[in-house]
């Protein structure tokens, strides 16, 4: 009987969380590099959401996939500041994997699980307009060196989001799952950042919040201690300083963009952890990172 009332009480204990979130956005960006194992408890995580009430809406990123079907193939790769060039041929193999696949997979896990999940690139609703990366803007707003005059081919970035798509479906009970695929109005397709086509995402909906979800605990220092929250002025220092590099760089900068448009929250989150996104939702144990302005 104790054990049963123990398990009451935990319920109860959400129910502050559920009223402030019944009816939000929460917009959950899902790592390429988190892994198939975790996807299960994740999926589980995002039902159990909607059902009680809130509006999951999940980007995925895709970066190993890619990079394994690319090197099965043959393709070789380059990595300029954390960016894969992409030439038409690699192009082709980036939309094969995020839209033909990992879209495909998460949305047969939250299926399997009693969820109502629709893919989407950013072609479906004109979701993403994209154009081509402007590399010398990128280069300078996120403290990274590019050689003059180097093209990234199809690396893009997100121009404008449409959000309608996303609000009819989740109004209507769905949960919206989007690959970083944009578009421009010639109807060319460009590989984006996920972190950056969700902070986007986030901002265009007005998300409660913006969780995302990656291989690491959250933003680590100099010693590998976890940050538990990062101010905009301190995390612009920790990048100048190459402590915060590679693919964490996109994680803040978007998310410092999210709550310039409004989002209320952004969290950097450890999704190999079991229940990673309900801990964060569910409870004030403050998992991860938390950026601040
Ligand atoms: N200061 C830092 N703290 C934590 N991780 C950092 C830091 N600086 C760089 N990183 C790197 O950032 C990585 C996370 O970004 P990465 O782009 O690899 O994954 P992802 O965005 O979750 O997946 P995907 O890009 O496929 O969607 C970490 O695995 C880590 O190697
Ligand atoms: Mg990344």
């Amino acid at each position: 009987m104790k054990e049963l009332i123990h398990k009451a009480e935990t319920l109860i204990e959400a129910l502050p969380y559920i009223r402030e979130f019944y009816g939000k956005t929460i917009v959950v960006k899902y790592g390429g590099s988190i892994g198939g194992k975790e996807l299960h408890g994740f999926a589980r995580d995002l039902v159990l959401m909607k059902y009680v009430g809130m509006h999951p809406v999940v980007v995925h990123g895709g970066g190993p996939q890619i990079g394994s079907l690319l090197e099965r193939l043959g393709i070789k790769s380059q990595f300029v500041a954390g960016l894969r060039v992409t030439d038409s041929e690699t192009m082709e193999i980036v939309e094969m994997v995020l839209v033909g696949k990992v879209n495909q997979e998460i949305i047969a896990a939250i299926n399997s699980l009693g969820g109502k999940a629709v893919g989407a690139s950013g072609q479906e609703g004109n979701i993403i307009v994209a154009r081509k990366l402007d590399i010398s803007k990128f280069a300078h707003d996120n403290n990274v060196d590019i050689p003059e005059g180097m093209d990234l081919g199809m690396v893009g970035e997100v121009e404008t989001i449409n959000p309608h798509l996303i609000k009819v479906l989740e109004d209507a009970g769905f949960i919206p799952v989007i690959a970083p695929i944009g578009f421009d109005e010639m109807g060319r397709s460009y590989n984006i950042n996920a972190d950056h086509v969700a902070g986007k995402v986030a901002g265009a909906l007005k998300g409660e919040k913006l969780i995302l979800l990656t291989d690491v605990p959250g933003i680590l220092d100099e010693e590998k201690n976890l940050i538990s929250s990062l101010t905009e002025g301190s995390a612009r220092d920790l990048i100048r300083k190459g402590i915060i590099s590679s693919g964490m760089i996109p994680k803040v900068m978007c998310a410092i963009e999210a709550l310039h448009e409004g989002v209320n929250k952004v969290h950097i989150v450890d999704g190999r952890v079991e229940h990673a996104l309900i801990l964060e939702i569910f409870t004030d144990a403050g998992v991860g990172t938390e950026i601040l302005l």
